[in-house]
């Protein structure tokens, strides 16, 4: 069965690991991730943002991660990635997702914090992980946009009272990262972020996974983020694969054909990126 994240993340707190969480929209991305972890033997998160959701079905989604957890050898958690309303987070619960994001970065702190309580006390009841975010991650994610000017960094003395005064099991501080792509490297706050895990003692998200160089994401793991959420690239990686095939042979008609390089891109890519966050071995 899909396990809680809360102590999977813990577990990496407290032994200085990060765990590959992968956005994924198809049965096919799903299982690729899967079978990446369980060759690496790494815990896994699975994640789907809203439009996901909406796009598949929430009971469909539950349904394959619960077989992916029931056949695999490994741990795996299924999350809802980036949700600001309350009531889509209710009915994931109830239909089998073990971790959700509330999303109200968007909002006044105090706001953020009313928003975070609300799901804190229905979530905890039910035995299902929590995230929120503090500051503004930049960049775009599904109906999420937030330009270059507008992201702000989370601040260390707010995220001690927000998880004071929420009781969130984890936490996505804001240090510089963005949803896509980057225009060059990411400008990650690393004296910011060392200063949030100092003061705080949840596990800590990295959001934006995708494009941030090997070394920057070593660096954020020492840190303490426990967390690193990766969608863009394997979204590309999957689409690529795709176009590649239909390039080659415009005539190709069976998905059971052009399917299997996508697939197999998204595993190899989720691989690299549980090595580099020093989660395999640790199921
Ligand atoms: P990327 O699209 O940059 O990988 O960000 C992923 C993310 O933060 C999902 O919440
Ligand atoms: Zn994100
Ligand atoms: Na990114």
């Amino acid at each position: 069965h899909l396990v809680s994240s809360t102590p999977l993340l813990q577990a990496a707190r407290a032994n200085g690991y990060c765990i590959g969480a992968f956005n994924v929209h198809t049965l096919e991305m799903l299982q690729a991730v899967v079978e990446a972890a369980e060759e690496l033997e790494a815990p896994l998160i699975l994640q789907t943002t809203v439009g996901t959701v909406k796009h598949l079905g929430p009971d469909y989604i539950v349904a394959a991660a619960q077989t992916a957890a029931k056949r695999a050898g490994i741990p795996i958690a299924l999350h809802l990635d980036h949700c600001t309303d309350f009531n889509l987070v209710v009915r994931c619960i109830r239909e089998g997702y073990t971790s959700v994001m509330i999303d109200a970065s968007m909002h006044p702190f105090d706001e953020n914090v009313r928003q975070t309580i609300e799901v804190v006390k229905v979530a905890k009841a039910a035995g299902v992980n929590i995230e929120a975010e503090l500051g503004k991650v930049g960049g775009v994610e599904d109906d999420i946009s937030v330009a270059d000017e507008d992201a702000k960094l989370a601040d260390p003395e707010e995220c001690v009272k927000f998880v004071e005064l929420t009781g969130v099991p984890t936490l996505a501080p804001a240090i510089g990262t963005a949803h896509g792509i980057y225009k060059g490297e990411p400008k990650i706050a690393f004296d910011r972020l060392e200063q949030i895990y100092k003061l705080v003692d949840v596990p800590l998200v990295l959001h934006g996974g995708s494009g941030i160089p090997e070394e920057q994401v070593k660096r954020c793991v020492s840190l303490g983020m426990g967390k690193m959420n990766v969608a863009t690239e394997l979204r590309i990686a999957f689409s690529d694969a795709i176009k590649a095939v239909f390039n080659n042979n415009p005539d190709e008609n069976d998905p059971r054909k052009y399917m299997v390089p996508a697939k197999e891109a998204v595993k190899a890519l989720a691989k690299e990126k549980m090595i580099m966050t020093g989660c395999v071995g640790k199921a």
